[in-house]
């Protein structure tokens, strides 16, 4: 009688103990999948910007020039007056449904040889233009869910970049040619633009430290580097930066693997 009637509750037990095992794990799996879906990466780059730094002194617009690459005072001033953040807005393209926007199909390149479908990555992308017309980063921010960098010291070409609703951080300023921030004179010709000494012609901009800009984002993590700076490539040292796959240059119109 015992026997029976033991077993029974012995094989009731397991039954219930399996029971509370499958719903535990369906609660888990669901609890992971819609983590997943809330921790998209554009989230997680938005926190690191928005810790505070609590500057020593405010800087401005004029003051700002002649400070050292890890500054905190122009650390804070970039962040809070020349960083602008990603949009939320829905795209506002010329071409909304072109795949790969960049000149030379370097988007493609990368793509398949070095970054594979990678979602969720960190582009810096210099010399950013319009932000659409050969855009190297456009693909991987509206087909693969990555944000980035956009920097873009020409005005009316920054002005264009800013109607797009792009989602990705983007400044209007260049990389300053030393390890201080400057301002420079900015000539553009045929669609080129560059920094040029001892000029009468052109523009003023602003110049920061790469290192500086990196700081400011709160980002070493760069996984696809696409520079089009105009022979001033050597300025800019990866050292500063992990986890890099992928380097374009425009210079030599090439797209190379680096070490992670
Ligand atoms: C500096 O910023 C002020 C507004 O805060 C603006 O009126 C002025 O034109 C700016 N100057 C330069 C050189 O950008
Ligand atoms: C800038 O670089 C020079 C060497 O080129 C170095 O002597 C100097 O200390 C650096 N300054 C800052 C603020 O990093
Ligand atoms: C979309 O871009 C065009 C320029 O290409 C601009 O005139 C228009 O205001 C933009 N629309 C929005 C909603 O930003």
């Amino acid at each position: 009688m015992c026997l029976y009637r033991c077993l029974n509750t012995r094989l009731e037990g397991r039954a219930v103990f399996l029971l509370a095992l499958v719903i535990t794990g369906a609660i888990v799996f669901i609890m992971t999948k819609s983590y997943s879906v809330n921790q998209d990466p554009l989230s997680l780059h938005i926190k690191q910007v928005l810790q505070p730094l609590v500057p020593l002194e405010e800087l401005t617009n004029i003051t700002f020039v002649g400070r050292g690459q890890d500054d905190p005072a122009l650390v804070a001033y970039i962040r809070k007056h020349e960083l602008f953040p990603p949009s939320d807005l829905p795209y506002n393209l010329t071409q909304p449904d072109r795949k790969d926007f960049s000149q030379y199909r370097q988007s493609t390149y990368a793509e398949e040889n070095f970054l594979h479908g990678m979602r969720g990555g960190f582009f810096l992308e210099a010399g950013a233009l319009d932000g659409e017309d050969k855009s190297n980063s456009l693909y991987f921010e509206k087909y693969k869910g990555w944000t980035g960098l956009l920097v873009e010291p020409t005005p009316s070409l920054f002005r264009h970049l800013s109607t797009l609703h792009r989602k990705a951080y983007s400044i209007n300023a260049a990389f300053s040619l030393s390890n201080v921030s400057a301002t420079a004179t900015f000539v553009e010709a045929r669609g080129l633009g560059r920094i040029r000494e001892g000029t009468k012609h052109g523009f003023t901009i602003r110049t920061f430290p790469f290192y500086s800009m990196l700081l400011a984002l709160g980002v070493t993590q760069i996984d696809f580097f696409t520079l089009d700076i105009e022979g001033h490539e050597q300025i800019v040292s990866t050292r500063d930066i992990t986890s890099l796959r992928a380097l374009c240059t425009n210079a030599d119109g090439v797209c190379i693997r680096q070490q992670t």
